[in-house]
């Protein structure tokens, strides 16, 4: 089957100056470094890292949030460098975000149906009538019920507060959702209801996600491809089942040794890493992951390793084979 392509990368990096004092030039920090990845509809890209690797920046680059410093977005085939603002707004709302706490991106006085409501009434000329039949319809389908389109923020649970979020992101038919951690705050009972939800959305409405987690069993219960970044580039990617099964980057390896849920049968050796995460401001040379990598040899402290296909990955390390 065919998948269509609703959203390009082509080398999309996000850089920061930040200020070091009046004497000083500013520093650089590169947030995102480079990615390179598509999005199809109706299927999920996972991205992984630790902290601070540039998950976060790379969803406001998707989201139109912040533009990128360099490198091409293209949604629905158009590079949206290029377009008048009113034609952005018109690519903003294919875009949706949903955040990991709900409960800061939802305004404590306002109902939730009016909550509901506003997205409609910001950028579309729907009649109030018209706003509270949309409202009410996406309460049900995220599974809320008809009197909590009444109801104050604080009087729902952190699993309905999401509830909540998924449904304001969809109030304009988006194409592409994107999920920031969305249930790194819940307790884990609730986080599969949530996840069923996501999955079932993405099912009825044929929605594209970009999906980002630190927790590797979320994403093994969500993703269909995996993009793993170190440092704000992506070091492997690939379907989810290749990457589980055949991690290729040492730092993926590392990664996957954590985590029981890649095969819990086969008996793991647990990699730990050495050292810290390093400072984006101050990288390593040459492949940022070689201060901590088990299997360093003397080209990585020299060379920035190129994403390359590995097996059926796409791999940056100088030392992966297929
Ligand atoms: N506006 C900014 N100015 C300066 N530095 C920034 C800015 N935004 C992000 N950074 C830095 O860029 C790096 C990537 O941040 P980002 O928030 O994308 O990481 P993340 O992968 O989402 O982390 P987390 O898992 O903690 O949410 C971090 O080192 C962060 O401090
Ligand atoms: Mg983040």
């Amino acid at each position: 089957m065919k998948h269509e392509v609703v959203l390009e990368a082509d080398n999309i990096a996000r850089h920061y100056y930040v200020s070091r004092g009046t004497f000083k030039d500013p520093a650089v920090v590169k947030a995102l470094d480079g990615a390179s990845f598509s999005l199809q509809r109706g299927k999920t890209l996972a991205v992984v890292g630790e902290s601070g690797c540039g998950k976060s920046t790379l969803a406001r680059l998707v989201t139109m949030i912040e533009e990128p410093t360099s490198g091409v977005l293209k949604i629905d085939g158009v590079d949206i460098a290029n377009l008048s603002p009113a034609e952005r707004r018109g690519y903003h709302s294919k875009v949706q975000i949903v955040f990991q706490d709900p409960y800061g991106s939802l305004n404590p006085r306002q109902k939730i149906g009016h909550a509901l409501e506003e997205p409609l009434l910001v950028n579309t000329e729907k009649t109030k009538a018209e706003r509270e039949k949309l409202a009410r319809e996406m309460l049900d389908m995220v599974g809320l019920r008809p009197e909590h389109y009444d109801r104050y923020p604080h009087m729902f649970s952190g699993g309905q507060r999401q509830r909540i979020a998924v449904a304001r992101a969809l109030m304009l038919e988006p194409e592409i959702l994107v999920l920031d951690e969305p249930v790194s705050a819940l307790d884990v009972s609730i986080q599969a209801q949530i996840l069923n939800l996501i999955a079932e959305l993405q099912e009825r409405l044929n929605l594209a996600y970009l999906f980002i987690s630190h927790d590797l069993s979320v994403v093994h219960h969500i993703a269909d491809d995996v993009m793993v970044m170190y440092l704000g580039v992506p070091v492997e990617s690939g379907s989810r089942d290749t990457v589980f099964e055949n991690p290729k980057h040492p730092y993926t390896q590392a990664l996957l040794s954590a985590t029981p849920v890649a095969d819990p049968f086969k008996e793991k050796k647990r990699i730990v890493l050495k050292g810290e995460l390093p400072s984006p401001m101050n990288p390593p040379s040459g492949c940022t992951f070689h201060p901590r990598c088990p299997v360093v040899t003397d080209v990585c402290p020299k060379e920035v390793p190129l994403i390359r296909p590995v097996g059926e990955s796409m791999v940056a390390c100088h030392v992966a084979k297929p």
